[in-house]
């Protein structure tokens, strides 16, 4: 795993824009894996600048996303669908028809589940894999525990996931329980990772990710994948 430290989310955030738009460039065709929330947030307007410049063509790009909250389709705007449609698809020119994003209000969940796992595997996994982390060492919604499922599958959200989106909603009672997300075996599945982290609230998740692999942080985890990148702010960096 390879490690930087910034000095603002902006910095952050344009370092792995950067490495988004060469892997675009030198692969028009790629697979993008893709991160809602607060921290890619910054990533996707730097990349929707670059592509408003003329420097950037996402024609031929598809993408694959990380999780949705069950029970939420796609025009709900606390949807992870709606929230990539707002943040970055309607604003480029990739083809919406090759985004994947798991479907909340599928009829059946699992056979759902085995679906998306197909669909990753059909598109021989992300090129390139933007991450953030959770205040407990999540990853997509793959929660700390004692056993983790390694596909795509159904979950529940623990109470400290449910609090640190509570933020988005009207109220802690309205966020979702149970999400659909890619295991982390479905991650794994990417040729290159890149894990992002900023604030103050992310400094224990860091440092538990980089002091030992526990399936109680699933990020630390992500240090047995041979092509990793970090790249935290200061604040993110500094129980290191
Ligand atoms: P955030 O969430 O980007 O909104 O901080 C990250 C996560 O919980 O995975």
């Amino acid at each position: 795993m390879r490690y930087f430290e910034t000095d603002t989310y902006y910095h952050m955030s344009r370092m792995a824009a950067n490495i988004i738009s060469a892997q675009i460039i030198t692969k028009p065709d790629c697979v993008l894996g893709l991160a809602t929330g607060s921290t890619p947030i910054g990533i996707y307007k730097q990349l929707i600048e670059w592509y408003k410049k003329g420097d950037l063509d996402f024609s031929d790009a598809a993408s694959i996303n990380l999780d949705e909250y069950l029970g939420l389709d796609g025009t709900n705007d606390q949807s992870y669908r709606y929230f990539m449609n707002k943040n970055l698809f309607d604003r480029v020119n990739i083809n919406k028809e090759n985004t994947n994003v798991p479907d909340g209000k599928a009829e059946n969940a699992e056979s759902f589940c085995r679906k998306y796992e197909d669909k990753i595997d059909e598109l021989g996994g992300a090129d390139v894999q933007i991450l953030g982390i959770g205040r407990n060492g999540h990853i997509g919604f793959n929660e700390p525990d004692s056993v983790l499922v390694p596909t795509t599958h159904l979950t529940s959200l623990t109470e400290s996931t449910v609090e640190a989106n509570a933020r988005f909603f009207a109220s802690e009672a309205d966020v979702p329980r149970h999400a659909i997300t890619m295991g982390m075996r479905s991650i794994f599945k990417a040729k290159k990772i890149i894990v992002l982290a900023n604030g103050e609230s992310k400094a224990d998740a860091v440092k538990a990710m980089l002091e030992g692999i526990s399936t109680k942080c699933p990020a630390s985890l992500l240090c047995l994948h041979p092509n990793v990148v970090l790249i935290c702010d200061k604040a993110a960096y500094s129980k290191v």
